[in-house]
């Protein structure tokens, strides 16, 4: 059932994981307790030549996995394009574990419970793109987590499954930790690299992307906590397994992390095409056993959903065709009772404080847009008149048009999503959403 996959029941008692989790997550290929001598045999066959990056970019390809990182750009082809660029030249891999969206934590307990898992995807990638060094670029929070990595690091090193002739290949494999300095723009993909390479953290524009054009101008291949550790799960159990733990259409096992006003808020492993509901029953429900009044599927920069909409499949294409996305995978449930304007005004601050000020509309129009609302609420109003809703669309239309990252363009969206849901449930839909939003939105 679902509750028992989310909870790992069935799979059999395990020794405690770093986490304290004693139960093993239901995605992992590994033996319970096993260590670095049973795991990361993907690696080794692929590093000993009994398995070739061809064939491991068909499989990722084949399983329609997509980045996790929340704008679900398919796996296989950007390890395609990454392995693609400049052939024989320098490369560099890097894994993004900069979680820094509001209600999002599923990373944290991503690399808490499974680092094999993330390491060995981030080795698997620098073998088939030709990368000889790879990080693990981590949120400077999560300081239990990065020591997590660090000893795993340690024990990949003693075991001679990295460093200069990795797992006896020949081929010459490195791994560190990088510790974000802090602040959630760096996040952003291309913030991050300026970040790595000593600069200050600001977006760039894209194309070139970093698959081409990535650190020190070199391909670098980038992907999320969760997408590296979904790849040795789908080469070790296959492509149509993979495809076989979805509901529906869906594909695959999908972590979230599920916070707000849910009677046991929490990270939770379900499979990918899992509807809105079904997710909060699992985290107990409503607080309370209130009503619901609202709920975010997709962390802070995901548009408002509304009690109509709890039947949708958790997944990229049903909830972008509602008007909202599956993001960072950060389920926020909002009851009854609420100031809806307020709860998205709280996260239009946060962007506003967040933003990194390089382009004016994000820098100046979440600022304008802030204070609008800011002066809404104090009048103790939870509504906008006609004029002010055009001003505040007419802000949303320019940030969304103009701004240089996902941050400037999605910034307003929560706001307008909830001016959507005054005018009744369904609405919310007909609100405009960044351009290409349903796939690849903000960072
Ligand atoms: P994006 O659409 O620009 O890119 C997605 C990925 O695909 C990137 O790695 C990009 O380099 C690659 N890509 C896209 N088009 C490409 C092409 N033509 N050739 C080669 N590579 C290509 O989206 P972005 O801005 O990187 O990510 C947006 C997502 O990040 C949002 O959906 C949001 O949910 C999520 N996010 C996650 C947060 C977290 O804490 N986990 C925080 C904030 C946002
Ligand atoms: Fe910086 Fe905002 Fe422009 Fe992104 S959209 S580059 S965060 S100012």
């Amino acid at each position: 059932t679902l509750v028992a996959a989310a909870r790992g029941a069935g799979v059999g008692e395990a020794d405690a994981t770093p986490s304290g989790r004693t139960e093993p997550w239901p995605n992992d290929p590994y033996p319970a307790g096993s260590g670095v001598a049973e795991r990361y045999a993907t690696l080794r066959a692929l590093l000993s030549g009994s398995l070739n990056a061809d064939d491991v970019v068909a499989v990722l390809s084949e399983s329609g996995l997509r980045g996790m990182g929340g704008a679900g750009f398919p796996t296989g082809k950007k390890w395609e394009l990454v392995r693609a660029a400049e052939p024989g030249s320098i490369k560099y891999a890097v894994c993004n574990a900069d979680e820094s969206e509001p209600g999002t934590f599923k990373d944290r307990q991503i690399m808490a419970d499974q680092p094999h898992l993330v390491l060995e995807g981030l080795l698997l990638g620098m073998a088939v793109v030709g990368a000889e060094q790879g990080w693990v670029f981590i949120r400077h929070e999560y300081g239990p987590e990065e020591q997590v990595l660090r000893a795993e690091i340690t024990a990949l090193r003693e075991a001679g499954v990295i460093g200069a002739d990795a797992c006896g290949s020949g081929r010459r494999l490195e791994l560190d930790v990088f510790v974000s300095p802090g602040g959630y723009i760096l996040g952003e993909e291309t913030a991050l690299l300026e970040c790595m390479e000593g600069h200050r953290g600001e977006p760039r524009n894209k194309p070139p992307f970093p698959g081409n054009y990535g650190l020190h101008g070199r391909p670098t291949l980038m992907n999320s906590v969760e997408t590296f550790a979904d790849v040795p799960v789908i080469l070790q159990r296959g492509a149509q397994w993979w495809a076989d733990q979805g509901e529906g259409q869906s594909v695959g096992w999908k972590f979230f992390a599920v916070s707000g006003h849910v009677e046991n808020p929490g990270v939770y492993c379900v499979p990918m095409g899992t509807t809105v509901r079904s997710l909060i029953d699992l985290a107990g429900g409503v607080r309370g056993g209130a009503a619901l009044a609202a709920v975010q599927p997709g962390g802070a920069s995901s548009n408002f959903i509304g009690p109509d909409d709890l039947d949708l499949p958790l997944d990229f294409g049903p909830l972008a065709e509602a008007g909202t996305m599956l993001g960072s995978g950060a389920l926020v449930v909002i009851a009854e009772g609420t100031d809806l304007l307020a709860a998205a005004t709280n996260v239009l601050r946060f962007f506003r404080n967040e933003s990194c000020g390089k382009c004016v509309p994000c820098r100046v129009g979440s600022t304008k847009a802030h204070e609008l609302l800011r002066g809404v609420l104090a009048s103790g109003s939870s509504s906008l008149d006609e004029a002010q809703r055009g001003r505040v669309l007419r802000l949303e239309e320019a940030m969304r048009k103009t701004s240089i990252c996902g941050l400037g363009q999605v910034a307003l969206g929560p706001v307008v999503s909830v001016l959507g849901l005054e005018k009744g449930g369904a609405a919310a839909r007909e609100q405009p959403k960044p351009d290409g939003a349903a796939e690849q939105p903000a960072r």
